[in-house]
């Protein structure tokens, strides 16, 4: 399937849910004047708890329906679907570079040099092992733990940021960190940044490092496109148009928590479409114009 690209094509960016949301904004934060068509799988989220092969069919079902909307590029913003889908959606998308928040917060931790490694996911992410696995792989030396914080989505989605039962919530998932004497922590769900600041001062330790995977994954986005010479470099503010599989309850409220703003344009967009694998063609580019 034969697809064109340019600079002036939108960046892609998926998630479970709104969560990812917090991925639009540090990639609207790094590259302002890209245009962004952000998918959110909100009938079905949360993938944390399901099957890797469920979240795999799910993924791919988004990445065709972005990669018909003609991306230049596909952010997995979601870590689950980072650990479950990557392969897959990247053999779909062909020529169309897709990179996931598990990778570039891996390297973001190799970065900062430390040892001592947490990190902690859904039970899904956590269960596959794929941090761990991309960690050890790059460097053997490193010690990792890994702690899956379930508790911590729900959390986020209530508002619930930094109250008694959230810092303790924090505090029996934290401990095990805590005692053995973490250097950086991945914060590998799209939920968790939201509860940095209540994190930081949990270890009071101003040597921890936390190592936040939207922000990371941001910077990777910037690095591949300016490779690639896809980076916009139009004078005009990017724009962020979201599609949701459902317009849940008090989707502004929360939309707005993980954005910091409420987004302008949403459309509700059920997938039904996308469900077929076209026989299993690769995205081809066309032409890269400039
Ligand atoms: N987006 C998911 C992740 O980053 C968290 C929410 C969910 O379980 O779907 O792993």
């Amino acid at each position: 399937m034969n697809i064109r690209i340019s600079q002036y094509s939108p960046i892609g960016i998926f998630d479970s849910g709104i969560g990812g949301l917090t991925v639009a904004k540090a990639v609207m934060d790094a590259l302002p004047n890209e245009d962004i068509i952000y998918f959110g799988d909100s009938a079905r989220v949360p993938y944390g708890i399901k099957s890797q092969e469920t979240v795999r069919n799910y993924s791919n079902q988004i990445a065709r329906f972005l990669l018909f909307r003609g991306v230049k590029m596909i952010i997995i913003a979601c870590n689950t679907a980072s650990a479950a889908a990557h392969d897959s959606v990247q053999a779909l998308a062909g020529d169309i570079p897709v990179i996931n928040v598990i990778e570039s917060g891996t390297k973001a931790a190799l970065r900062s040099g430390k040892k001592e490694i947490g990190v902690i996911g859904t039970l899904a992410t956590i269960g596959s092992g794929a941090y761990e696995k991309a960690l050890k792989e790059a460097d053997q030396s490193l010690t990792v733990k890994s702690k899956a914080c379930p508790l911590l989505v729900p959390l986020a989605e209530e508002g619930w940021l930094d109250n008694e039962v959230t810092r303790q919530t924090i505090e029996i998932y934290l401990e095990p960190f805590k005692s053995n004497g973490v250097e950086a922590l991945i914060l590998g769900c799209t939920h968790y940044p939201l509860f940095k600041q209540v994190i930081q001062d949990y270890f009071n330790d101003k040597k921890l490092e936390l190592i936040d995977s939207a922000e990371s994954v941001a910077e990777s986005a910037k690095k591949r496109l300016a490779k690639l010479h896809l980076l916009n470099t139009a004078f005009s503010k990017g724009t962020l148009t979201c599609y949701v599989s459902d317009r849940p309850q008090r989707f502004n409220e929360l939309a707005e928590q993980f954005l910091g703003r409420e987004p302008e344009s949403v459309h509700v967009e059920s997938l039904r479409d996308f469900e077929d694998d076209f026989g299993g063609k690769m995205f081809k580019v066309a032409e890269t114009a400039e």
